[in-house]
């Protein structure tokens, strides 16, 4: 069985347990993840700004699993901020991450748990470790589409809710053409 992604074959055929989905966010799913209120409402809501292919090869939290995914990020953005993931610590904290450039221009946005925020600039070939205890998002800051593959463990989990809850420390916005992070 060949599983073809946007950007990947996978051509293994020894699995048992595998299984693909995709999981398309639109404006409308991402209310509270932009600073902007009064651009959001003004914008169409149905559009997508970002789906996830991902393949898994065994059931959610197998230990010692693999999980892949491929993140599509439309461009765009609410206000001055760019489209973005909605970003996640992993439930299981200690669970690690790689994510690597394929296409298109973006940044990595990274916090810790002190709330210290950094970003790596993301383009095609560029190669990225998220080390445990540390919540990841994506924006895309060109005028093309960014894709970015990602493999993570497969009991890693997503905990959306601390994000939800005390947002990440900063933001990314274009500020006189160019990305800058701001508090
Ligand atoms: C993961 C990865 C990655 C991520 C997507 C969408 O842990 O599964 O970090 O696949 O989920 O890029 O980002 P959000 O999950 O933050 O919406
Ligand atoms: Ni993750």
């Amino acid at each position: 069985s060949k599983i073809l992604f946007p950007k990947a074959i996978f051509t293994n055929n020894l699995l048992t347990g595998e299984s693909v989905k995709c999981d398309t966010r639109k404006l409308s799913d991402l209310e509270n993840i932009f600073l902007d209120k009064e651009a959001f409402r003004n914008m169409d809501l149905q559009q997508t700004v970002y789906n996830v292919n991902s393949l898994l090869p065994v059931k959610e939290n197998t230990p010692g699993g693999l999980f892949f995914g491929i993140t599509t990020i439309y461009p765009g953005k609410v206000g001055n901020e760019f489209f973005m993931t909605k970003g996640h610590f992993h439930s299981n904290l200690d669970t690690a991450e790689f994510y690597w450039g394929v296409e298109g221009e973006g940044m990595l946005i990274m916090m810790d748990m002190d709330r210290n925020v950094w970003a790596e600039r993301m383009f095609p070939g560029s190669l990225h470790y998220i080390p445990g205890k540390v919540a990841h998002r994506v924006a895309n800051t060109g005028y093309r589409k960014l894709v970015f593959s990602a493999c993570w463990p497969s009991d890693a989990g997503h905990d959306y809710k601390s994000i939800a809850k005390d947002d990440f420390a900063m933001r990314l916005i274009e500020k006189n053409g160019v990305p800058v992070l701001i508090k």
